[in-house]
């Protein structure tokens, strides 16, 4: 997506669609005229209501004016960030709908949408890119079209340009908030299309050549631990995890150092099964599927750490993922199997699906040990009771520090990546007791995301700094009538909002 930042007056602007955002309030002063202004019958304010994310389109206007439409978009109160947000996707769905080019968004009142949400113009410029790009994602790569009969190849998929009319004053803050959106967008968008991918197209080795890839793209450190130095390593999770499979496993270490003074050493490690059939634990067959996006939390991770390269952060950051993904079969790992991990914890596999724990376990001593980090953040797909607990919209957070709890649930209300905090309290460890190992990596059935969450605590060696973020829900959407289904790339902002605060 081209994006510019121009200064034309509104009958100048040549574009498909027009976009005209409206607040409740503003419709009332201001719609009037400006509609009025551009040659629109003014009966269409009997029904718009601005309500957040409303669009009416509306065509022919007076001779002469550049835009071949124009669309009324409301923006709700306009007091939050969220509606803007809300509104930006909106816009963007209804242009791809329409197979439109190039779209046009008014920034007349962002100075005023600025004061009355709290947020500062280069945040809201950013967030209407990243809003544009969400809501015109679509994952089509693996669609040939041999049976499209309304031949609709050709035509553009998402939208190609975006212009954004600004007031002079304004035009290099935009400008400078809309590059920043743009690249969380692009590192967002790298995401969804890994989680999109399904497991014969995407195992452990093409993530790490995923991670290659952007490494060399945009200049920083990537090595990959393939399967014999996981052996030398000692990586008895992610091995036992990896036994069922007929693909190698994959540790792959991406690392980004600023080029002056760090503020801060931060390991971000991602949960990447690439494909989780339960293993000899079986899942239900039904909706199956879905569980190729058992690697979001790797691809966000990814997608984070690219983003924090582009954006330049002063912060080294090290991304780990472990990945691999998990099959049963005469060799893989059965129910009773007790295992080794790399810290040397034994661990009794009462479920052989719960298997992001144990190769999270290898990565999240790895980084402790080897990266010393302020902080540590692992990012996972890791229970379904976290479903259960807060849907699909909410991810549920655990930590052993308030204030980097607090930092990663405001990051979250800002990125609109919303984080609720469960407890660690150690009287959950009863449930992942075993009579013979040193912990077991199942929990019973009360507290799943819990007790998954207290299993990984053993692993980071008395860390006063972790979090856990458990992304089993807004992770990947399944289909359903209104949202686009599939991978979100939930984490990328959220992590970058967190980092960009470090910097
Ligand atoms: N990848 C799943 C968790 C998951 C479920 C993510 C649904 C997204 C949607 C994880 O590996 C898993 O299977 N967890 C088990 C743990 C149980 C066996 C203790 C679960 O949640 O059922
Ligand atoms: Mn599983
Ligand atoms: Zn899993």
């Amino acid at each position: 997506m081209k994006i510019s930042v121009i200064k034309n007056t509104l009958d100048q602007v040549s574009t498909d669609l027009l976009v005209l955002p409206f607040s409740s309030d503003a419709l009332k002063k201001e719609a009037e005229e400006v509609l009025l202004a551009l040659g629109f019958d003014i009966q269409v304010l009997k029904d718009f209501k601005a309500e957040a994310g409303e669009v009416v389109v509306l065509y022919g206007g007076a001779k002469g004016h550049a835009a071949v439409r124009i669309a009324l978009l409301g923006l709700g109160e306009g007091k939050t960030l969220e509606d803007w947000r809300k509104a930006s996707v909106s816009i963007a769905s209804k242009a791809v709908e329409m197979k439109l080019e190039k779209v046009a968004v008014d920034c007349s009142g962002i100075e005023t949408l600025a004061a009355s949400t709290g947020q500062s113009v280069a945040t809201l410029a950013a967030a209407l890119v990243e809003g544009c790009a969400v809501g015109s994602y679509r994952f089509d790569r693996l669609k040939s079209g041999k049976l499209d009969k309304k031949k609709s190849a050709g035509k553009p998929k998402e939208i190609a340009e975006l212009v954004l009319r600004a007031d002079a004053g304004l035009v290099e803050e935009i400008e400078k908030g809309a590059a920043e959106g743009k690249i969380v967008a692009s590192c967002q968008k790298m995401a969804r299309n890994l989680v999109n991918l399904p497991g014969n197209y995407l195992q452990a080795e093409d993530i790490a050549k995923a991670a290659v890839e952007s490494g060399k793209k945009h200049g920083y450190d990537v090595t990959v631990f393939h399967k014999k130095e996981i052996e030398s390593l000692g990586m008895g999770g992610l091995l036992a995890v990896n036994k069922g499979s007929f693909h190698p496993p994959t540790f792959t270490v991406l690392e980004h150092k600023p080029k002056g003074k760090a503020n801060m050493v931060v390991a971000l490690v991602g949960k990447g099964v690439t494909f989780d059939s339960g293993g000899i634990s079986i899942k239900p067959s039904e909706n199956m599927g879905e569980m190729k996006s058992d690697m979001s939390g790797a691809a966000s991770v990814l997608g984070a750490v690219e983003a924090v390269v582009r954006l330049g952060l002063p912060l080294h950051v090290i991304g780990l993922i472990p990945a691999t993904d998990n099959m049963p079969g005469g060799k893989a790992q059965t129910p009773g199997d007790v295992i080794t991990t790399y810290s040397g914890i034994t661990v009794e596999v009462g479920n052989t699906d719960a298997e992001g724990r144990l190769i999270l376990a290898d990565a999240l001593t790895y980084a402790k040990e080897k990266y010393k980090p302020d902080v540590i953040i692992d990012v996972a797909t890791l229970t379904g009771a976290c479903i259960v607990a807060l849907g699909y919209a909410v991810a549920a957070l655990f930590s052993n520090n308030d204030k980097l709890a607090d930092e990663i649930f405001q990051a979250g209300q800002q990125s609109g990546e919303k984080v609720w905090r469960m407890p660690l309290w150690d009287l959950y460890d009863e449930q992942i007791k075993s009579d013979v190992a040193d912990v077991n990596n199942t929990g019973g059935r009360g507290a799943g995301s819990v007790t998954a969450a207290k299993f990984l605590e053993k692993f980071i060696d008395g860390h006063k700094n972790w979090a856990h973020i458990d992304i089993a829900g807004p992770s990947f959407l399944p289909k359903s009538g209104g949202k686009v289904s599939g991978g979100t790339g939930f984490g990328v902002s959220l992590l970058v909002e967190l980092m960009k605060k470090w910097s």
